[in-house]
């Protein structure tokens, strides 16, 4: 059967796509960058952190580009003032929960989450929580999780369950006490984690980094106020 096309658009550009493609891969298509973070394609699809907010006219509020769907005759814009103040806000809350080592952090030239703010313009948070102490947990002998730096952006657990079909990781908790861990805060040691990695690959931020390039586990080492656990070597754990 043929398929439905669809035809809106985008920044005032004419733009024809198949019914239920979403405005960020309608945008993607005609060459119009929209900025996302949780979102990973065909993987992590939750629409929960709102950074690719755009204007549909006639919508009462923004909406999450990576989870819309197009519809005929739509009327998108997606660099609006008011859509960058949004996204910049956005960004600067998540920024507010995440620690920000980023000289010594092991994703230092290729996070994705440092990349977002100097692209949306961020060069001071205001709501910057300075007092962020490392959560850091290295059981495992392939990774290390620190979760003060974790977004909740999801697609490490996503990448766990739907991709390797592991799903050792989800969130634990609620409101501000969520956290990606696994279940019952065991320590990832103690599941059936098979060590691929691929979390690592999914994560945008230096929350989850390789056991050799640990940086953050060394600097967390040195805190004298630190409880470092030795497992199997060369695994530790701080708390
Ligand atoms: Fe769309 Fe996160 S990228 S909500």
């Amino acid at each position: 059967m043929e398929q439905k096309m669809v035809s809106l658009t985008i920044d005032r550009i004419p733009v024809t796509v198949p019914e239920g493609t979403t405005v960020l891969e309608a945008a993607r298509s005609a060459g119009i960058k929209i900025p996302t973070l949780c979102f990973l394609k065909d993987v992590n699809e939750i629409g929960a952190c709102r950074v690719c907010v755009v204007e549909v006219k006639g919508a009462r509020s923004l909406m999450a580009s990576c989870v819309y769907p197009v519809s005929e005759g739509m009327e998108v814009l997606t660099n609006t003032a008011k859509v960058r103040h949004s996204r910049q806000l956005t960004l600067e809350l998540i920024l507010s929960n995440h620690r920000m080592d980023c000289l010594t952090c092991a994703r230092n030239a290729h996070c994705e989450l440092r990349q977002l703010a100097a692209d949306l313009g961020i060069d001071a948070v205001r709501y910057a929580n300075d007092q962020l102490p490392p959560q850091v947990e290295a059981t495992a002998l392939h990774l290390v999780r620190d979760n003060s730096k974790c977004i909740l952006c999801r697609r490490c657990t996503a990448m766990c369950r739907k991709v390797q079909e592991v799903g050792v990781i989800g969130c634990n908790d609620r409101g501000f006490a969520t956290h990606v861990g696994c279940a019952f805060d065991r320590d990832l040691a103690e599941v059936d984690c098979v060590s691929c990695g691929q979390c690592i690959v999914a994560c945008p931020t230096g929350a989850l980094a390789e056991q050799d390039s640990t940086a953050q586990v060394m600097a967390a080492l040195h805190d004298p106020n630190k409880h470092v656990v030795v497992g199997p070597a060369p695994s530790v754990r701080v708390t």
